[in-house]
């Protein structure tokens, strides 16, 4: 199905399921313990030996020598394949740092081996027997010292940079000024779940029972890597505890456990130990922002400016920083550039609103910063310099906008009146109070996603699609979509996902996962409806599902009965023509957050927290929450907690564990609040509807530094806001 214009009236206005907040239809298997994750798939294929993958215990350089005689020799070992066994494997288009093969190595923690054996406990213990000899080489760790070497990422027209109008005279004739730099550090995704895989071999076809976001992604790189075709690789990833960004592409647990497998003749399963997934996998990159903002007299933007600096291993991309400002706020003159440091740290890339969230943590404290030198209010500052249309190409309209809503509905809810402007001036007993705002930005991606659905006899529907949940709640949302469509109850509908043998979909990723899918789903069930229409002899046009039956005129045929004589299958794909290139299509909120400092110790303390977002049509309200409230929780560890130490000598994180890298517990998140403004966006699809996955992350973070700022007066621009960074300026306490 194309989908070129506008969405009209279609079945899914209908309401009768889609739009309710109904409980996950795999909630019950996740809290029984019984969902298959990869590495408890015990029952698909017998005779499964386990892998260990032992990694660089240097960044750069070159392994000389392995010696693996004595963990052969161990008990229970069944193969060992080392990085010396083999040339440096294929990279697919999506992974920068080598998965595998070959003598050289590019960063901490990359793969050098595996080993297989009877038990897990056997296969580590003869891991730690593996001799290396290396030669090592100096490596750049520091971004702070490596940014001058950095170079400009070519902007859109093929310049270092992006312009509208004139930046740098606008800004001196400016009546307001700001010029700050702020910085983010680098994260690590900390999902429940890690990498997994389990690999089994028939002959040259390969199996992968993994946790990935992409399948579709995951089969085209690992034919790649290992020079098979597509054809004889299968990728299946039903359940998934969590990605955030990190399970988007091929890493080392399917490559070695792929690898593995072929070596010792048997199925093997490989998990990423904790401590190796945040130097083996990915990152989201530190950055260094320079932002600059002028206004006239009365408050409007003239001139705004975001310089972006990060650094990845050659060939890496930037964290995309600058994306925000291309088009949150109005100003005829603009400048947005990035540049790229060379680091021999390991691989950063995508993580939960790459570019935005860290984008976000320097432009909305930047705005404060802005709206206070003009004493005025943040939310009136941020209404002022709204923009309607794209502001790099001012014909161009947004799809759906509403910023201002966000921003005034949330402050009226929140009870924002009762904001004292001034900082450090509110106190309860030894707790500065404080309130922060800040905006939340992030596009909304078409991509083009494809669904198989069937009708048997008994009127039970099946969806299948390589789409996946990676906690998000997308098997609800599909089998409303289906259920919506069919006319039938939620409980009629199956929902089967993330296997690579049905049709390409969307995928989990960039909050395109929820709207993409559904619409794949809904183009199938057009046909699927088509096909039940044609075998009851019944004009399709005329044709009402509802109920569990079809009805024409006062003709009433249960839905079953079409499929009496053999099952129906119908397939197709949602394809979107250019909508997303004649409208901005984006997704908008505001956050709101209330904390207490001590005036003593500088613990900040989160007191409650207001979200409230513009998505088009929320599918579910109730997953849709679930997505938002989980994406607050990581904003207030961006805000207060997470930073992975670097060790600018020996180049790798050094908190690597759930330990020494903190993540929000529920004692640091009392109250949560989140409101979905009543909207559709017929321009994002037939379901009128957009991800709030990453929106949810958008922007939180810069309004906790706002409110600490707020009870303190202690501007802190560098991530996470931790009491040492403010505590030797705390007010005096009487
Ligand atoms: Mo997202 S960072 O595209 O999973």
């Amino acid at each position: 199905m194309k989908f070129d214009r506008a969405a009209g009236q279609n079945p899914i206005d209908q309401l009768h399921v889609v739009g309710h907040p109904l409980d996950r239809i795999d909630g019950r298997l996740k809290t029984t313990g019984t969902a298959p994750y990869a590495y408890e798939r015990h029952d698909v294929v017998p005779h499964q030996a386990y892998g260990y993958i032992i990694g660089s215990a240097f960044a750069k350089g070159r392994i000389t020598r392995m010696d693996v005689a004595h963990a052969k020799a161990a008990p229970g070992v069944l193969a060992i394949v080392t990085t010396l066994d083999m040339p440096a494997l294929k990279n697919g288009p999506m992974n920068t740092a080598k998965l595998f093969g070959g003598p050289d190595i590019t960063h901490y923690h990359q793969a050098t081996a595996i080993v297989v054996a009877e038990t897990f406990e056997q296969a580590r213990a003869a891991a730690a027997l593996i001799e290396t000899e290396y030669d090592h080489d100096e490596g750049q760790f520091d971004l702070k010292q490596a940014q001058h070497a950095a170079r400009p990422v070519q902007g859109a027209n093929g310049s270092r940079a992006d312009r509208v109008g004139d930046f740098e005279r606008a800004f001196s004739a400016s009546a307001t000024r700001l010029d700050e730099t702020y910085t983010t550090p680098d994260q690590t995704h900390a999902m429940m779940e890690p990498h997994a895989t389990l690999a089994a071999w028939e002959g040259e076809k390969l199996t992968l029972w993994t946790s990935n976001q992409m399948i579709a992604w995951n089969r085209r790189d690992i034919a790649t890597a290992l020079g098979l075709s597509k054809e004889n690789v299968r990728v299946d990833s039903p359940y998934i505890g969590g990605g955030f960004g990190g399970k988007l592409f091929l890493r080392s647990d399917a490559v070695l456990a792929a690898l593995g497998a072929k070596a010792a003749g048997r199925p093997v399963k490989v998990a990423l130990t904790r401590p190796f997934i945040m130097n083996n996998t990915t990152h989201r990159s530190a950055t260094i922002q320079r932002i600059r903002i002028g206004t006239d007299r009365d408050g409007r933007i003239t001139a705004i400016a975001h310089e972006s600096t990060s650094g990845n291993l050659p060939h890496g991309r930037p964290e995309a920083a600058i994306d925000q400002t291309k088009l949150l706020y109005a100003g005829a003159n603009r400048l947005t550039a990035m540049r790229l440091a060379v680091l021999d740290l390991p691989e950063g890339n995508a993580m939960r609103a790459p570019g935005e969230a860290s984008g976000l943590m320097a432009l909305e404290i930047a705005m404060d910063e802005m709206a206070e030198r003009l004493r005025m209010d943040p939310v009136r500052f941020r209404i002022l310099n709204d923009t309607q249309v794209d502001p790099e190409k001012l014909g161009r309209p947004f799809s759906q906008r509403h910023l201002v809503e966000c921003l005034e509905h949330g402050a009226e809810k929140f009870g924002w009146s009762r904001r004292n402007p001034r900082p450090a001036s509110v106190r309860e007993g030894e707790w500065l109070i404080g309130m922060g705002v800040a905006a939340g930005f992030r596009n909304n991606l078409l991509t083009k996603s494809g669904a198989r659905v069937r009708l048997d006899s008994q009127g039970i529907v099946t969806v299948e699609t390589d789409m996946t949940d990676i906690g998000t709640g997308t098997y609800t949302i599909l089998a409303q979509t289906a259920a919506e469509m069919m006319g039938v109850c939620i409980d009629q509908v199956r929902v089967i996902l993330g296997d690579s043998d049905f049709p390409v979909s969307a995928g989990s990723g960039g909050q395109w996962g929820a709207n993409n899918s559904a619409a794949g789903v809904y183009a199938a069930c057009v046909k699927l409806r088509e096909n039940v229409a044609e075998k009851l002899g019944l004009p399709p046009a005329e044709a009402q599902f509802s109920g569990g039956n079809v009805h024409v005129g006062n003709s009433v045929f249960p839905l079953g009965q079409a499929a009496h004589e053999s099952e129906l299958v119908a397939e197709d794909t949602i394809e979107y023509a250019d909508v997303d290139k004649r409208y901005q299509q984006s997704t908008f909120a505001s956050h709101f957050v209330e904390v207490g400092v001590n005036g003593f110790t500088g613990e900040v303390r989160i007191r409650r927290m207001l979200a409230v977002c513009s998505a088009g049509r929320i599918l579910n309200p109730k997953t849709a929450r679930s997505q938002v409230i989980g994406a607050m929780t990581m904003g207030a560890g961006a805000a207060l907690m997470e930073e992975l130490a670097v060790d600018t000598r020996r180049g790798f994180f050094v908190n690597h564990d759930l330990a020494g890298y903190e993540v929000p517990v529920h004692a640091d998140i009392p109250h949560q609040d989140v409101i979905f403004l009543d909207e559709v966006d017929p321009l994002s699809s037939p379901m009128k509807a957009k991800g709030v996955g990453e929106l949810g992350l958008c922007g939180v973070a810069a309004a906790i530094a706002n409110a600490v700022y707020n009870a303190t007066g202690v501007r802190v621009r560098d991530y996470p806001v931790t009491l040492d960074k403010h505590l030797a300026h705390l007010p005096r306490m009487t």
